[in-house]
């Protein structure tokens, strides 16, 4: 091939593929917004977080990619029920840990615990853990966080 026919190869190539982005950005539709990613939503409110098969990890089914992080355990009283927590430590905003030998959310920092409803039972935190509505469709798990 010709040094000619190459450079027209090439230029040619460059704009075919820079083609989308030079319609995109102008695209008098399109915003430029920010957006959080977002799980996909159910009827009802409901949000995925994650799949059922976490929930049998000890650590319980954690998500932080959402709007609001999220927590998910079985009840530790019965397992046919879910327990949604946001994980941020009221005291000064740790993400807590679920510790099933204990049966309870301990925050990592200043060893705060809270009792699996996200009642505070030992300080030096003082308010409850925001609690959420929980189920499970299929092998998805679904939290409203109303
Ligand atoms: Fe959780 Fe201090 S941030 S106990």
């Amino acid at each position: 091939m010709k040094r000619r026919n190459f450079m027209g190869w090439v230029g040619v190539g460059g704009v075919v593929s820079a083609l989308p982005a030079v319609l995109s950005a102008c695209n008098p539709n399109q915003t430029a917004t920010t957006q959080t990613p977002t799980a996909p939503t159910a009827a009802g409110g409901f949000q995925v977080v994650g799949p059922v098969a976490a929930l049998d990890q000890p650590s319980g089914l954690l998500n932080k990619d959402l709007a609001q992080p999220v927590l998910v355990i079985r009840d530790p009283a019965n397992a046919n029920t879910l327990v949604a927590v946001n994980p941020t430590c009221t005291h000064e905003g740790c993400t807590v840990d679920w510790k099933s030998d204990a049966k309870a959310f301990v925050c990592p920092c200043h060893e705060a615990k809270f009792g699996e409803t996200g009642a505070p039972v030992q300080g030096p935190a003082k308010k409850p853990l925001s609690t959420y509505t929980a189920k499970i469709e299929g092998d998805q798990v679904l939290v409203n966080f109303g």
